[in-house]
């Protein structure tokens, strides 16, 4: 339209023949067009001074008609764009340029505006002009400096990103960041037009990567996985790659891919899960040998003091028998001999069953536990509601000997701290889950009591289901009680 325009009016111009009514003819045509439909600002300039404004270049600027007559066009332009625009009007003008100029001008109000302009040479009510033409373009070069801007970010954010991030096109490399440069060795330029295959460890893999890759994202747009990966420099290393197709549907084969080296961190993982094994295995292993030691002298105290006790007490009867005539004195001396030996008989009994309850071996769990309770009320006169509901034949021999001393340790607390006058004990098997449940009435555990790891009871506790992949819980309300929960999964036997 604009360049119909400029043709029009140097048509125009031409045909004008230097008579005057007939220029004046046609500068009224010209007027009434320009004034009222072009989206064009145009302008007439005679000796650099504005004899003609449209309303369209009236609006753009902000000034009247009447104020930017005899105005200097220069005068609406921005300072720093002067001597350019000069330069590419007078270009213009005389016919060294044809491609329309761009500057910004500054409007009444200060705004700056971009104006796109081309200029002609007219003759003007007798005299040389200056026809020009304009555009405001102020929101097309800020859609385009934004876009810029946009680009910009997208390099800056793609650069910042620590993972190496590419481009394929089928299967060539269009698009490097800087990272690769960290991750596989490559510079980014050296990446440009190459396959992705010099990313993996050989054709193979590489093959079997991009098949999997491409069948995936055939109908899901993201997806994740764990490759071995070669670097440059030869060095494998285990890289977790994220992609995305570009568009909607997988066409040219375009997709996007993020590679992570997670080599030291699987490596971190193993070492953890490593050096946690072994603390297990560890703890496991004392406690066993605790258990096995205790179990030793349990036995030795029982059955080499337990005899020679019994011989003592036999003895004893013997004599107070076999002395028919003993006076008083000596009879009272046997009689208080006797009564030592059957209370020491009983505490070797005691303390023989404290360090392994041979009941546990010979009887099983369930009848060491209602044993321990026995003891604990006869102890304590607190009452114990307990209710065991459990097939022996599954908890195996070690983890029935890690819920006895769970159990003991519980009571001993319950005893020490909790001032309870009632405590409810539930062994019960629920679905693949073996249940202990022992809770009080007492004063109640606090947070920082359970949360304490000086608090060696409980964290013996948690050592002892541990192994068996189990989780303890405690919780305490004040004055309400105390509950601890251990669940432990059967069957799937000790984790490894
Ligand atoms: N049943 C309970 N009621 C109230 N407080 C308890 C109970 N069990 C444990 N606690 C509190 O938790 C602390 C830690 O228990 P524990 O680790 O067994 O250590 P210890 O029994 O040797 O003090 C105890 O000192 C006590 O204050
Ligand atoms: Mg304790």
């Amino acid at each position: 339209m604009k360049k119909k325009l400029i043709q029009a009016i140097a048509a125009a111009n031409k045909d004008a023949s230097p008579n005057r009514t007939a220029l004046d003819t046609t500068e009224d045509e010209l007027y009434k067009t320009l004034a009222n439909n072009l989206q064009l600002g145009v302008y007439i300039a005679v000796d650099k001074r504005l004899q003609f404004t449209n309303f369209h270049l009236q609006e753009y600027t902000g000034y009247s008609r009447t104020e930017m007559m005899d105005m200097d066009p220069l005068d609406l332009v921005h300072p720093e764009d002067r001597d350019r625009t000069v330069t590419d009007a007078v270009h213009m003008l005389k016919g060294l340029r044809f491609s329309p100029y761009e500057y910004r001008l500054i409007s009444k109000d200060g705004q700056v505006r971009w104006i796109l302009e081309t200029v002609v040479p007219i003759m003007f009510k007798g005299k040389k002009a200056v026809l020009g033409n304009s555009i405001d373009i102020t929101e097309y070069k800020s859609a385009k400096m934004s876009l810029q801007e946009f680009d910009a970010l997208k390099a800056s954010i793609l650069d910042a990103i620590p993972q190496a991030v590419v481009g394929l096109e089928n299967r060539r490399i269009n698009f490097a960041n800087t990272a690769v440069e960290e991750v596989f060795g490559w510079k980014p330029e050296e990446l440009i037009g190459k396959s992705v295959t010099l990313f993996y460890r050989n054709e193979k893999e590489a093959e079997q990567i991009g098949s999997h890759f491409y069948s995936t994202l055939e109908h899901q747009r993201t997806f994740v996985s764990e490759f071995n990966c070669r670097r440059k420099d030869g060095r494998d290393i285990l890289c977790r790659m994220r992609s995305a197709r570009i568009g909607e549907a997988l066409k040219q084969r375009r997709i996007v891919i993020t590679y992570e080296d997670i080599t030291d961190q699987r490596m971190a993982e193993q070492e953890l899960a490593n050096s946690r094994e072994k603390l297990r295995n560890l703890s496991l292993h004392l406690q066993s040998v605790r258990e096995k030691e205790s179990t030793r002298i349990a036995r030795e105290i029982h059955d080499e003091l337990g005899q020679s006790l019994t011989a003592l007490q036999m003895d004893l009867a013997w004599l107070s028998v076999s002395i028919p005539q003993a006076g008083p004195a000596l009879t009272a001396k046997i009689q208080r001999m006797k009564n030592v030996v059957d209370s020491t008989i009983e505490s070797v009994h005691r303390i023989s069953t404290e360090l392994r309850p041979i009941l546990l071996d010979d009887l099983g769990l369930i009848a060491a536990m209602e044993w321990q309770v026995g003891e604990f009320q006869e102890r304590t006169h607190i009452p114990c509601d307990s209710r065991f509901d459990l097939k022996e034949s599954i908890v195996e021999k070690d983890l029935a000997t890690a819920i006895f001393r769970i159990f003991q340790e519980t009571l001993t607390n319950i005893v020490r701290h909790a001032h309870a006058t009632h405590v409810r004990v539930r062994l019960l098997q629920k679905g693949n889950e073996l249940r202990l449940d022992v809770s009080d009435n007492g004063i109640g555990i606090t947070e920082k009591d359970i949360d304490n790891p000086a608090s060696f009871g409980l964290v013996g506790i948690r050592e002892r289901v541990n192994p068996w992949g189990g989780t303890v819980d405690i919780t305490g309300k004040p004055y309400k009680g105390t509950k601890v929960g251990v669940r432990i999964p059967i069957r799937s036997g000790r984790k490894t």
